[in-house]
């Protein structure tokens, strides 16, 4: 799968929020689109909607419910000088 169009690898049971979890910092998570804040996911059990990202070309998908699957490419929401 791709994230932020680099490769990356993924445990069989990994959703796209443990991923991301443990490949980027939590304040590299995504930013609010209203304050430009950084958040991340807080429940991992789809109540909070902290873990937005943008999973094949559809944005605001709650990352902690969604698992990871071949060919799949995850966005973070975040400013592209932000990224790293
Ligand atoms: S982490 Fe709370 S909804 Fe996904």
């Amino acid at each position: 799968m791709e994230l932020d169009g680099e490769t990356v690898m993924a445990g069989a049971r990994d959703t796209v929020a443990s991923l991301l979890l443990g490949s980027v910092a939590p304040d590299r998570y995504r930013r609010s689109a209203a304050s430009g804040h950084p958040r991340a996911p807080l429940c991992m059990m789809g109540v909070c909607f902290e873990c937005l990202v943008e999973i094949d070309g559809q944005t605001n998908q709650q990352g902690c419910l969604v698992r990871v699957r071949d060919g799949m490419r995850i966005r973070r929401q975040i400013p592209e000088a932000g990224r790293s």
